[in-house]
């Protein structure tokens, strides 16, 4: 395998087994070691699936030579940022940096209703993060990305700009280590397997850039944002539990109020919306029907566990009109 060119060969074989994949680990740890020699690669780590990919097949092939940047938005869905951490600076023994941003996001994001604005300081905002970190780190040649072969052929065909990172400024001048960047996601999760990284970090949902940003619709408040944070955390455990196959699934909590009634008094409080859909290429989603002791069992779980949540709804929109987030 070439893994200096842009273009996939048409003979590569679908890496679906955990052979093909141990092939293709041992050759990517040989041409990422021919690359770097001895020089020191940096990556910006956000516990998604592809970056965590290419976070493993690094520390395999150079160890310390890699320097992981985790950056917290305060975004974060419950526990992952724990997960980052324990997996790859606890157990894989990388040298990672966490960046607590969270003070820093937050505090930015105060009184921004506008959804445009909202991810455009979410983007902006990550970039200069990571870019303080990487001047503060000497003698760094390589930057480390999760770049996959779709990124390539919808940036070849205009759909989108390919920049993983968002765009670096241009003082930064890294040569790119792209290990993954001619594999479908469906083989880059065959590999992360072989890898032996956890199967719910690599069986990952998607999860947009700006996170619980895009779900915390409006002007996000810190207690609107942690209400979501532990609502969310409800729906992927009973979902997980009940062993179901459903393509992406999470809450919503919108900036209204709706009144209730807790402990005999009256409540003035978020509603919450349990978001679920399949779908084979997102740009159509389908509601799945979810078993009525289940949708029961979450409602009362976050209306018991999470403070100031008094509503649950379920929705029932598909894609189109309704886009699968909110924002
Ligand atoms: P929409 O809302 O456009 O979502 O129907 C389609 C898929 O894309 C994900 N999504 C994003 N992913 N940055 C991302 O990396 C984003 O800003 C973003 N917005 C939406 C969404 O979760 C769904 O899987």
């Amino acid at each position: 395998m070439d893994f200096t060119s842009n273009k996939r060969p048409e003979s590569m074989a679908r890496i679906n087994t955990p052979e093909l994949a141990q092939a293709f680990i041992d050759e990517a740890v040989e041409a990422m070691r021919a690359q770097v020699g001895d020089g020191k690669v940096l990556l910006a780590l956000s516990g998604g699936v592809d970056s965590s990919v290419v976070a493993a097949l690094l520390i395999k092939a150079i160890g310390k030579q890699l320097v992981c940047v985790h950056v917290n938005h305060g975004l974060m869905r419950k526990g992952e940022s724990e997960q980052v951490i324990d997996v790859f600076r606890n157990q894989m023994g990388a040298e990672l940096i966490y960046v607590d941003a969270v003070d820093r996001f937050l505090d930015l994001l105060a009184g921004e209703a506008d959804p445009e604005a909202k991810r455009h300081i979410i983007g902006e905002e990550f970039i200069k993060v990571f870019a303080e970190e990487a001047t503060k780190l000497d003698g760094i040649k390589f930057l480390g990305q999760g770049t996959i072969y779709p990124d390539i052929l919808e940036s070849e065909a205009g759909v989108k700009a390919h920049h993983n990172v968002g765009g670096l400024p241009e003082e930064l001048d890294f040569e790119l280590v792209e290990p993954v960047k001619l594999l479908f996601k469906d083989e880059v999760r065959v590999v992360g397997e072989a890898l032996g990284l956890p199967t719910n970090m690599v069986y990952r949902q998607p999860f947009p850039g700006p996170g619980l940003g895009v779900r915390c619709t409006g002007a996000i408040t810190r207690d609107r944002l942690e209400a979501l944070r532990e609502a969310d955390a409800i729906v992927r455990e009973e979902i997980d539990a009940a062993g179901l196959d459903i393509w992406q699934y999470f809450c919503v909590v919108p900036d209204y109020r709706a009144t209730g009634v807790r402990d005999g008094k009256r409540a003035f409080e978020w509603p919450c919306i349990i978001r679920c859909i399949n779908t084979v290429d997102v740009m159509t989603a389908e509601v799945p029907e979810l078993d009525w002791a289940l949708l029961k069992r979450m409602t009362s779980r976050i209306l018991d566990e999470v403070p100031g949540i008094c509503r649950v709804c379920y929705e029932l929109s598909p894609k189109p009109i309704a886009t699968v987030e909110w924002e």
